[in-house]
């Protein structure tokens, strides 16, 4: 079979190896395929077909990775797991952000159309899929809710939230920067949970090809002055493991491949 003929494809989109890693290592057959010199892994986790791509960092990786999942092989359906610095009031470090929707708030062509709003689509935030996006909270909230007796527990009193997230091509590492970003936001009516640098893109992307999406972003850092500091030991110790558990969770709960 070859792979762009795979049924129920759902492709894992993960920023970072170290946040792929624990996946990859549960891969059932797992296969390598190098496009756009890219690795992607085909294999199955739970019985179901999966892809796991790599976004890399920024919105033109993120970009291609998806267009390279759904145009050569086929995904039905996208999954984002990666990190995000909290911007809002109450959204913690060790919490889990669910996607509603998305927006870049890097993407300003004003005069000619209105700061955020995305040229020629006549919108600035993409939506997530509501189903998928449905089945990914329920999975978060229970991965949450069992990991204080597994063997490797997540963060005690982690909190699942759905929101708007915001994407751009900055890391946002310092409280006055942060505070800008949400002001500006918060003054077009756009009031975010957390900030990463890849989701919306994706979210065009499968806009565009009218593939379901939906994201996962566990919150590394308060996209303040530590941030640079919480971010590489967040990715290492916690992320991949939030990722794993999550996605195992989601994976169960999907309906079984055509
Ligand atoms: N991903 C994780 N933390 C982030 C931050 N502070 N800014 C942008 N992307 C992030």
């Amino acid at each position: 079979m070859t792979p762009a003929s795979q049924p129920s494809l759902t492709a894992i989109l993960s920023a970072l190896p170290e946040e792929q890693q624990g996946l990859l290592e549960q891969l059932h057959g797992a296969q390598k395929h190098t496009v756009a010199g890219r690795d992607f892994w085909l294999g199955k986790l739970h019985d179901q077909p999966v892809a796991l791509g790599l976004s890399r960092i920024g919105k033109v990786s993120a970009t291609l990775t998806a267009a390279v999942l759904i145009g050569h092989f086929g995904a039905s359906r996208i999954v984002f797991t990666g990190v995000a610095g909290g911007l809002a009031a109450g959204v913690k470090v060790g919490d889990v952000v669910v996607a509603h929707d998305f927006i870049q708030h890097d993407l300003d062509a004003s005069p000619l159309f209105p700061r955020y709003e995305v040229p020629l689509y006549g919108r600035s935030r993409f939506p997530c899929d509501p189903a998928l996006t449905a089945l990914l909270t329920l999975a978060a909230g229970r991965a949450l809710a069992s990991s204080s007796h597994a063997a490797r527990p997540l963060l005690a009193g982690a909190q699942v939230h759905c929101g708007l997230i915001a994407s751009g091509d900055r890391f946002v590492s310092s409280a006055d920067e942060s505070s800008r970003l949400q002001a500006a936001l918060e003054g077009a009516g756009h009031s975010a949970l957390a900030v990463e640098m890849e989701g919306a893109a994706v979210a065009q992307v499968c806009a565009d090809y009218g593939v379901a999406f939906a994201a996962m972003r566990t919150i590394s850092d308060c996209a303040d002055d530590t941030a640079h500091i919480d971010f590489p030991t967040f990715v290492t110790a916690v992320a991949s493991r939030y990722a794993q558990r999550i996605m195992d969770e989601l994976l169960r709960s999907l309906p079984a491949p055509t």
